[in-house]
């Protein structure tokens, strides 16, 4: 921390900052230079678990503590942790495995009948023989205090035949993936379990088998071979997502982390469990980078080594681009996808997305425009469609591509037509809305709303985003707010009375008659009636 003469704080400087001063030959600089200005700080009165999202959300690691600006101390993650998690940081050493409980933990955090659930699946593991353990994402997140109800869970034993019996036990549709070995039971959100954290509203329970996996080739399909828990933990990515909790026989609530998930959580480390994780599995990359952002982690020096490394050797070429796909997808939905894309440009990372993707200067601001576009639009009632966000944070992600470049990686990636079609409506059309919407004179409605119309609304709402012309911003809004919203009269029933067999044609006639009612010339049900006349009689 930095104060001024009075005691009161007026910056943060790191090791890291001071160090990079140094290499730069400007040991001679005032700190005030090099300090981070506008600091997250939080009072004495601050709750641990507020502090916990502070860290988390902002991406720091150490908190100023301050009183009418009045520096009184710092927090550090591992602080929190500790108080958080008190019984798991008191233990024993790196690599032991030994077991610490942590059923308290999850009966004071999790929703009672997910508990009682969790525990009647335990009970039949019980009954079909094998051990059941939670495993990954779900047993990280509830060391950190994070809400995530996507149960996954190893069995010693057959996952696909101890999936029937969940499915028989509580109902749900079970997918089994015969080649893996796993099965998934997927159930409509409970209600019980509050609103739904997955935007699909499915509730998942993932079942796979404790195994040893041998990899035939780098970045090919592991081959399945049946072994123990440690093993299973062992082919994970990082060790933050290689935690497990038994959830059968008397020893219920048994913690496992044979790889120090739980002190990488303290220091906030993303870190492999071996060398060769990310030639396995090169989609990794992307996760690694995910998670460092969302935790506000940093990614331990090996592991970046071993990116870099993997970059150079060209791994994402053997991958499956549908995988690579929808890690690209889940990083762009992250909370904060600004951070995430640039560190992905620090890695060298965006060639593999395009050799041509370089981002522009100016993503930084659409990435911050997108969520407040977003909220504006949940916040106007007319004809609202359910936007894809991450759709959006790609628009911004590509802005550079040419069309051809964008043909080249919607094909590559295989994306859904759904999302080609959004993608080519910006791309064909942004600069020439841009330009036709600032003119001086206000275009008519009609006009705006022929513009706007075949657009995709996240498409809509990026160019929103890019422009600074307010008046460009203030026009594509009133097409969202009025124009959008404007419905006729009459319909095709008053064009069959005409004598005109149903066809395209009633479209046409439609849209002529909706251009002359935005541009207000038919007040009525009665005018609008008469002007389809017209057109009719001038169409032939
Ligand atoms: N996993 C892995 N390598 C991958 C994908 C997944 O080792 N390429 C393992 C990790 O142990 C991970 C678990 O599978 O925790 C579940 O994967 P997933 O559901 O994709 O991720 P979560 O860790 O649950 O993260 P999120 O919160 O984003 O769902």
């Amino acid at each position: 921390p930095v104060l001024d003469e009075r005691g009161d704080l007026v910056g943060v400087v790191t090791i890291g900052d001071l160090k990079k001063a140094l290499i730069h030959r400007m040991g001679h600089s005032r700190v005030k230079g090099y300090m981070a200005i506008d600091p997250v700080t939080a009072g004495p009165e601050t709750p641990l678990h507020s502090l916990q999202k502070i860290m988390r959300d902002k991406g720091k690691g150490r908190i100023p503590i301050v009183r009418d600006g009045e520096l009184m101390g710092i927090v550090t993650r591992t602080d929190v942790l500790r108080k958080v998690h008190s019984a798991l940081f008191k233990r024993k050493k790196r690599g032991t495995g030994g077991m610490v409980r942590v059923s308290e933990k999850m009966k004071k955090t999790l929703p009672g009948k997910l508990m009682q659930m969790i525990r009647s699946i335990g009970r039949e593991a019980d009954s079909a023989g094998m051990n059941a353990f939670l495993v990954g994402g779900f047993v990280r997140d509830l060391l950190l205090g994070v809400k995530n109800y996507d149960l996954d869970i190893v069995v010693e034993g057959d996952a696909m035949r101890f999936g029937r019996i969940l499915s028989d036990r509580f109902g749900g549709s079970l997918v089994i993936h015969r080649k893996f070995g796993t099965a998934t039971l997927v159930q409509e959100w409970p209600r019980w379990l509050g609103s739904p954290l997955n935007p699909d509203n499915k509730f998942k329970i993932d079942i796979a088998t404790a195994r040893k996996e041998k990899y035939r080739e780098p970045a090919a399909l592991p081959v399945v071979k049946f072994s123990s828990l440690r093993h299973d933990l062992y082919r994970r990515d990082f060790t933050v997502n290689a935690m497990a909790v038994k959830i059968n026989g008397d020893d219920f609530g048994s913690f496992a982390d044979f790889f120090g998930g739980t002190k990488d959580l303290e220091r906030g480390v993303i870190r492999t469990l071996h060398d060769r994780s990310f030639i396995d599995d090169p989609t990794r990359v992307f996760r690694a980078v995910r998670f460092e952002q969302r935790f506000g982690f940093k990614m331990e020096t090996h592991t970046e080594y071993l990116i870099q490394h993997a970059v150079k050797r060209e791994m994402f070429r053997r991958t499956e681009n549908q995988r690579i796909r929808g890690e690209l997808i889940l990083m762009l939905k992250e909370g904060n996808p600004e951070r995430a894309v640039f560190r992905m440009r620090e890695l060298h990372e965006l060639r593999f997305i395009h050799p041509e993707l370089v981002l522009k200067r100016s993503a930084k601001r659409m990435f911050a425009e997108i969520p407040k576009r977003i909220m504006w639009y949940n916040s106007i009632a007319v004809r609202k469609r359910k936007l894809d966000a991450w759709l959006m944070n790609f628009l911004v992600m590509i802005e550079n591509l040419s069309a051809e470049q964008t043909e080249e990686t919607l094909g590559k990636f295989v994306f859904s037509n759904s999302v080609c079609a959004r993608v080519r409506s910006y791309k064909e059309r942004e600069r020439s809305v841009r330009t036709r919407l600032s003119s001086s004179h206000m275009p008519r409605p009609s006009v705006i709303y022929k513009l706007m119309e075949p657009l995709s609304h996240e498409a809509a709402l990026c160019i929103m985003a890019k422009t600074r012309s307010k008046r460009v911003r203030r026009r594509i809004a009133r097409f969202f707010t009025r124009y959008n919203g404007i419905q006729l009269r009459m319909g095709g029933h008053d064009i069959k009375k005409e004598g005109i067999p149903p066809g395209p044609s009633y479209r046409e006639i439609l849209k002529q008659v909706l251009y002359e009612k935005l541009d207000g010339r038919l007040p009525t049900k009665r005018s609008e009636i008469k002007y389809m006349k017209e057109v009719i009689r001038e169409t032939g």
